[in-house]
């Protein structure tokens, strides 16, 4: 829906709890030789970048300054400083060079009981600071095979509107991941994710024209070009298949 041109098409990896030193200066080289300065791809630029643990925030900066690749983390407090203890603040993450913050991921949702409340009040720390909240929302299985899919999306969205406003919606990044898409080899198909991405596209009113959509749940290299075909997807965000620079490289492209 709407003039896709104006959207940034992305394609952010999740590395989750994963990596360590050695392995990942591997691989941020890797993508850093593979994404130099200019922009990705041939056809419409695409921006790329990775979401690693906090403690290799430094090591991300240090190897993908000077490429075209971003990065950022994986979750961030709601408060700006003060007595947290073992919260990180998005200016922290700025203070790193990140670019990006995932914020409402469903494992944190079931794992650490986040609300869609607390995920939208840290949007709006991680905006405050300069950061790029990639907002995530999705259904559970149970919740598709009852058709409930586009209530429980909407209330997800509904909070961060209410809180954000849409001047600041129209900042943030939204990926839509289906809960029983993520991890398990079973993607939503493109139709399916046509449908709630224009679904979304809608609900964000006047925000619409703007926010990146991206679709997360076991994109890989075999599935990308379609997902990314469709018109209300402008890129994806990548868990398991951004550990390795041979799947991720190639889903990169395809959303050029
Ligand atoms: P997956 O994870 O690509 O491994 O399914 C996606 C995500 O959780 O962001």
């Amino acid at each position: 829906m709407g003039d896709d041109a104006l959207r940034t098409r992305r394609v952010v990896g999740n590395w989750k709890m994963n990596g360590a030193l050695a392995g990942n200066a591997a691989l941020l080289g890797a993508c850093a030789s593979a994404f130099p300065e200019s922009a990705v791809g041939a056809g419409r630029a695409v921006e790329v970048a990775v979401c690693v643990p906090f403690p290799y925030l430094a090591q991300a900066r240090d190897l993908l300054s000077g490429s075209a690749v971003r990065w950022g983390a994986q979750d961030v407090s709601v408060h700006s400083s003060g007595a947290h203890t073992g919260e990180v603040s998005a200016a922290m993450i700025t203070d790193f060079g990140g670019s990006f913050v995932i914020v409402g991921h469903s494992e944190r949702r079931a794992h650490h009981s986040e609300t869609s409340a607390l995920v939208a009040g840290k949007a709006a720390a991680a905006l405050a600071a300069g950061l790029t909240p990639i907002i995530c929302l999705g259904e559970t299985l149970e919740e598709r095979e009852t058709d409930m899919t586009e209530a429980v999306i909407a209330g997800q969205l509904s909070v961060c509107i209410e809180v954000l406003g849409y001047d600041h919606v129209a900042q943030c990044v939204i990926a839509y991941e289906p809960v029983w898409a993520i991890g398990t080899g079973r993607n939503a198909t493109p139709d399916q994710v046509q449908s709630v991405h224009a679904f979304l596209r809608r609900r964000l009113g006047p925000a619409g024209a703007s926010v990146s959509l991206l679709y997360g749940g076991s994109v890989k290299a075999s599935n990308a070009a379609e997902l990314f075909a469709m018109p209300d997807v402008d890129g994806g965000l990548i868990g398991g298949a951004s550990l390795k620079l041979a799947d991720f490289e190639p889903i990169c492209r395809a959303c050029a």
